[in-house]
């Protein structure tokens, strides 16, 4: 049932605010700027021994522990990263005792990411899972975790998901924070924000008519670049990810500091850039990204905080706390690529050759 929406995607899309809610639900506690994680399995006395984490999924779940990734690194302070489990499980990688190993998957059946959870298992390896769909193979295998409660999600591109994975590791980032190093006021700081993050997305959704119109501008380009820097590069390469699967219009994704190392020799009027510009410490290195774009005439259609001069367009997003704004940057990107593809009469909901679950190597 697609609740009077014309395909799911829209429906999950416009879902967001009340699904961000739940995963919020029941989790934060006041008293002591904390959340707790009834599933994790994991006490505080382990939870400070950990000396790395090594975050593991596919597709857009990667994207999400990308953004995980930085969280953890900077409200736990524990070195952190993301890979693709395939390229993980591939490479014999040297399995760590003091490693926590983090599997993230929305239908938590992924062949390849269960195959990691597997191996990481056998060989003694601690396995939390972030996973969306509860009882799924990999929630069963792992040793604990969080789920992240966005419901059922029907359309083959993951959109909601997405939003409440990132939010469960702001979670989980929170919790790790606050029984190592992260002070009171911070933790505070920090529920605060998670706290308007549902009203924010409800703000942002209101933008639809605006982005519609700028994505039926777009759609005739042959090719986009999505550019961000840290906290932004994973929303860049989320929304270019949303783009090809959906619209099959050619997107990469760079750093933006990258662009002068390469791919500046591809920008010209025909390739439009989008870029995540956020009003926080790298918002100068930003811009000057943005003015050799402009340099190259390139078109730019910026996400900020507020309207960029260099740009072209900008959609202008609510400003939360610097750690949790890619959290709402990446939603006008999914509106985006759903009316580029909408523009281009293409199958939204079951987009070519891909499967909203892939249980095969
Ligand atoms: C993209 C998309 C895929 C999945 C990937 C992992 O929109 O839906 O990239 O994210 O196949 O799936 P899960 O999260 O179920 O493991």
């Amino acid at each position: 049932d697609m609740g009077g929406h014309d395909t799911f995607m829209h429906k999950e899309i416009s879902e967001q605010p009340d699904a961000v809610d739940r995963v919020l639900r029941g989790r934060i506690d006041d008293r002591f700027s904390t959340v707790h994680l009834g599933g994790l399995n994991l006490d505080p006395r382990e939870a400070r021994t950990i000396r790395r984490i090594k975050i593991l999924g596919c597709g857009t779940s990667y994207h999400a522990g990308l953004i995980g990734a930085g969280l953890i690194e900077s409200m736990a302070r524990i070195p952190a990263d993301a890979e693709p489990a395939s390229e993980f499980r591939y490479r014999n990688p040297v399995v760590d005792p003091d490693t926590l190993y983090i599997a993230v998957s929305q239908s938590g059946e992924t062949y390849d990411v269960l195959a990691a959870v597997q191996e990481l298992k056998r060989k003694g390896a601690r396995v939390l899972g972030v996973v969306n769909v509860v009882g799924s193979a990999i929630a069963r295998e792992a040793d604990g975790g969080v789920y992240v409660h966005a419901g059922p999600e029907v359309c083959v591109v993951s959109t909601k998901c997405f939003t409440n994975t990132v939010t469960a590791f702001a979670l989980l980032a929170l919790h790790l924070g606050r029984i190592r190093d992260l002070s009171v006021t911070d933790g505070k700081r920090i529920i605060e924000g998670l706290r308007r993050l549902p009203a924010q997305i409800e703000e942002i959704l209101k933008g639809e008519d605006e982005i519609k119109r700028l994505a039926e501008e777009y759609a005739g380009a042959q090719s986009m670049m999505f550019i961000g820097r840290v906290r932004g590069y994973p929303v860049a390469l989320e929304a270019s990810l949303k783009l090809k699967e959906i619209s099959y219009i050619h997107a990469e994704a760079y750093p933006a500091s990258e662009l002068k190392h390469g791919p500046l020799a591809l920008i010209e009027p025909a390739l439009p850039t989008v870029a995540i510009v956020p009003d926080d410490d790298l918002l100068e290195k930003n811009r000057a990204a943005l003015e050799e774009i402009k340099a190259r005439s390139g078109r730019i259609l910026a996400v900020a905080h507020q309207v960029q001069e260099k740009a072209d367009h900008t959609l202008v997003v609510p400003k939360n706390e610097d750690e949790l704004d890619p959290i709402l940057m990446g939603i006008p990107l999914q509106l985006f690529a759903y009316h580029t593809a909408l523009a281009m009469g293409r199958d939204i909901d079951k987009p070519r050759n891909l499967a909203k679950s892939v249980t095969v190597e």
